[in-house]
């Protein structure tokens, strides 16, 4: 009875797990329910060959649906056990969860909880007429701390610098054919696909400090960019020391702990990786990095002055991503 209470957790912690946000919503993992145990695997069937040669995005994504794993086992009262790359014989094992001993779920847990159902990629300009609060931002950096990266805010001369990133990105992405061809592919995937993205979540062309990567969508995407003028927006860039598997993993976690806190405070947020993609670019904002470290996603924070949210990205269903433990639900 005890160990199907356990399965029925963990079954529902991966369910809510699918909430996570993943490169160009490629939903990268799989989930096996098993001996009171939540495996997280790495699926290398949705690495982008092009876009993500290292599969470094791919692990990144799986990290923050650990996270959210981890967030969804908490606000249920469970203690998340997590050992990460628990067998070096098979390096699609990227994590084994358990849910440990029980623990009522405190204000933190419910708030974080909370932001997950919520939270949404906000490509939207954001707009605020007074800073991010020194508070906030120091939540955020404790949160990606707690998670073994670390974040590096990018002062107003350094944002003029990955807007040439980001600019210098765009120029070879639309020179590189495979990666071209792979980003159309996710993001036409057709009507009713339970993944990739649609021209309705990205932002029509609109003045910006760092441009938006466009998707391959050109005049397809056809989202209003909102009133905003980012004013008072913060790129934040996710740094890990070193630049392996464990520590893409950890980027991952720390991306969602570092999102989830934000949007608990009420701010926004939309990720910009193309400038890690390509080397040259991930090179120069490597080389703002103080103490140096390794650029692995850059989050851009602010408040969005449209109080709708942005619309919402597909999700495949449950069954196709979590094996197992189905029989107790
Ligand atoms: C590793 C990673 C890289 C991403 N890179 C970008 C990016 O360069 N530009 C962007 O607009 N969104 C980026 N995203 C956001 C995804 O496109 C988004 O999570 C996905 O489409 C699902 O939408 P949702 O976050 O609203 O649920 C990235 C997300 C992850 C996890």
């Amino acid at each position: 009875m005890i160990e199907d209470t356990q399965t029925a957790t963990l079954h529902l912690a991966a369910d809510e797990a699918r909430r996570a946000p993943s490169i160009l919503n490629t939903q990268p993992w799989r989930w096996q329910v098993h001996d009171g145990a939540l495996d997280l695997h790495a699926d290398p069937a949705r690495r982008l060959g092009s876009v993500d040669p290292q599969g470094r995005l791919l692990t990144l994504s799986c990290g923050a649906a650990l996270h959210h794993a981890r967030v969804a086992l908490a606000a249920a009262g469970h203690e998340p056990v997590v050992e990460r790359l628990p067998d070096p014989a098979d390096p699609s094992l990227l994590a084994r969860v358990r849910a440990g001993r029980p623990r009522p779920a405190g204000d933190d847990d419910r708030l974080t909880y909370e932001a997950m159902l919520r939270r949404r990629t906000d490509r939207r300009r954001f707009g605020s007429p007074v800073p991010m609060a020194p508070e906030a931002l120091a939540a955020l950096r404790a949160a990606a701390e707690a998670e073994h990266a670390r974040l590096h805010r990018l002062r107003p001369g350094e944002v003029e610098y990955l807007g040439y990133a980001a600019q210098g990105a765009h120029v070879l992405d639309a020179k590189d054919e495979g990666r071209v061809a792979e980003q159309q592919a996710w993001t036409h995937r057709g009507p009713g696909s339970a993944d990739g993205m649609t021209g309705d979540a990205v932002p029509a062309p609109a003045d910006r400090p760092v441009p938006l990567r466009d998707f391959a969508l050109g005049g397809e995407a056809t989202l209003d960019p909102g009133p905003g003028d980012e004013s008072n927006v913060e790129y934040l860039a996710v740094v890990t020391d070193g630049d392996g598997v464990e520590d893409w993993l950890a980027a991952g976690e720390a991306t969602s702990a570092v999102w989830l806190a934000a949007v608990a405070r009420g701010l926004a947020a939309s990720p910009l990786s193309d400038v890690v993609e390509i080397p040259g670019a991930r090179a120069l904002l490597g080389s703002l990095i103080e103490p140096a470290g390794h650029p692995q996603l850059v989050l851009r924070v602010g408040v969005d002055p449209d109080p709708a949210p942005p619309p919402a990205s597909p999700r495949r269903p449950a069954r196709d991503v979590i094996d197992g433990g189905e029989a107790t639900r």
